[in-house]
């Protein structure tokens, strides 16, 4: 039997739930989308002018939508929500485990379990579950087990529609996606999703799979990508050390049609809430089903991901020590326009340098220093927070850029330098300084891949 979605619950209200949400109730004005979170801080965000994440265009589109067919409310708040919802998606975090089987690899499914049982517990009729955090391989089995359990009564079909948007393009992502994937076992549930995004989304680009295909794919483009970065950072340093270029190499590389130019840029090493934990999630499934050969590759490319990261603190952490050993960061977020720092590079740096004894003066475009205060494994005694670029490079004797902030390319290296430790030395992490205008200024500059 077809079935028509009007209404639409998205359980949490984070980094993908919220602009999901906000886009499909932007393009969708016949649909009703409510978005429940346990957080009432974060709810109580999304319903004022502050925003709880920044992402390029979102604000706009929240304050079209919401009050019109968009709401932001909390889970307490949230029963007849699920009651009246005719697909429920599940945006919930799933961290990599901490403790019991599979810790430190495995994803923690336990907040998707939380929603699942909620769910169970207040769904109506016919309700579509639809898994779109990224879930480890058949953990929709455990979603049905739970919904089957349920006293309500609701029947259920499970979908997994992975969502592939990136921080920082998030919207444009959603608006104009290269392809939304839909696995399920149900044709007419398949379809019911697919009309959702046929709102906007070509027909031609909405692709459908089973469960488990999908829930894999997720997994393996995310590892695929992680591949790519580790790969031209392992160029990298293979350029430094034979004065080759790796922008130059990369754009040799992107111009095969087989190997494409994205998705190539060197860097100080990949973060975000994605990669690793994900590339850690197919490991463990690898490991599950005996496949050590596969599960020592995906390992490889997170070793040389922490190896980048480390060599280039390293550098920047000797030449600091020589000198008077105050170091400033520009740069905290794990990429460009995003406020969000989870698994940046930024903290194993500084976390690095703070461990070599040397004083921090950290900045960002967007970062909250309270927040990212709380990853520093010594405490904060030798670090400040500094609200200008200019108040961080006072007196430093090593500056390192972590970040590829726009406004870190256009930095005038001629006043820095004369405020700056004298013989201060600039270590670009993310090769997007003017080397040129920093060298011609007067300071030793150290740029990823450059020989
Ligand atoms: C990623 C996937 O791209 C997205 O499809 C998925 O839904 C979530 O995970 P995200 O982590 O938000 O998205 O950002 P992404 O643009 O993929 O960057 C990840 C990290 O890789 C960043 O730290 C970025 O700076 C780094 N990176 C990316 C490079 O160092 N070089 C590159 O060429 C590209
Ligand atoms: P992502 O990057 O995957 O969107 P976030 O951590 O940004 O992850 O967001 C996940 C959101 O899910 C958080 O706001 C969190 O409060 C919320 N959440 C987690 N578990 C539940 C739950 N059982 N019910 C409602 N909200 C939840």
């Amino acid at each position: 039997m077809k079935r028509r979605v009007l209404n639409i619950a998205c359980i949490g209200a984070g980094y993908v739930g919220g602009p999901t949400m906000a886009v499909i109730a932007d393009r969708c004005p016949d649909i009703s989308v409510t978005v429940v979170d346990l957080n009432e801080a974060r709810i109580a965000a999304w319903n004022s002018d502050a925003l709880p994440i920044y992402e390029p265009g979102l604000a706009e589109i929240v304050k079209r939508t919401r009050g019109r067919n968009l709401r932001f409310i909390t889970q307490a708040e949230g029963a007849a929500a699920i009651a009246q919802a005719d697909a429920v998606f599940i945006s919930v975090n799933t961290p990599t485990k901490t403790q019991g089987e599979g810790a430190g690899k495995a994803s923690d499914l336990s907040y998707v379990e939380s929603c699942a049982r909620y769910i169970a517990d207040h769904a109506t009729g016919h309700t579509l579950v639809i898994e779109k955090s990224t879930m480890p391989v058949r953990a929709a089995d455990t979603i049905k087990r739970i919904l089957a359990n349920g006293k309500g009564g609701a029947t259920f079909h499970v979908l997994s529609n992975p969502e592939f948007l990136a921080e920082g393009t998030a919207i444009r992502d959603l608006e104009k996606p290269d392809r939304v994937l839909i696995g399920g076992e149900d044709p007419d549930s398949i379809e019911a999703l697919a009309e959702v995004y046929r709102h906007w989304v070509p027909e031609k680009a909405i692709l459908r799979t089973g469960l488990w295909s999908a829930e894999l794919s997720k997994l393996a483009a995310n590892a695929f990508l992680a591949q790519r970065v580790s790969s031209i950072n392992a160029i990298s340093a293979l350029c430094e050390a034979t004065e080759a270029d790796v922008d130059e190499v990369a754009s040799v590389l992107g111009s095969d049609s087989r190997i494409g130019p994205k998705f190539l840029k060197s860097s100080v090493g990949f973060g975000g809430s994605c990669f690793k934990k994900d590339l850690l999630s197919l490991i463990y499934l690898c490991e599950f089903y005996q496949l050590a050969g596969p599960a020592a590759y995906w390992q490889g490319v997170l070793d040389i991901n922490e190896w980048q990261k480390h060599r280039i603190a390293e550098l920047a952490a000797a030449h600091a020590r020589r000198n008077g050993g105050i170091v400033a960061i520009l740069g905290l977020a794990f990429k460009k326009d995003t406020n969000d720092f989870r698994e940046s590079p930024a903290i194993d740096v500084c976390n690095q340098l703070l461990a070599a004894g040397l004083q921090l003066r950290l900045h960002d475009e967007r970062v909250e220093a309270q927040a990212f205060s709380a990853c520093l494994t010594r405490g904060t005694k030798s670090v400040r927070f500094c609200g200008s670029i200019d108040e961080a490079v006072e007196g430093a004797d090593a500056i390192l850029v972590l970040t590829e902030w726009d406004r870190y390319a256009k930095l005038d290296w001629s006043a820095l330098f004369a405020i700056a430790a004298h013989g201060a030395s600039v270590f670009d992490g993310r090769a997007v300084i003017d080397r040129v205008a920093a060298r011609a200024a007067g300071f030793k500059v150290y740029s990823v891949g450059k020989g």
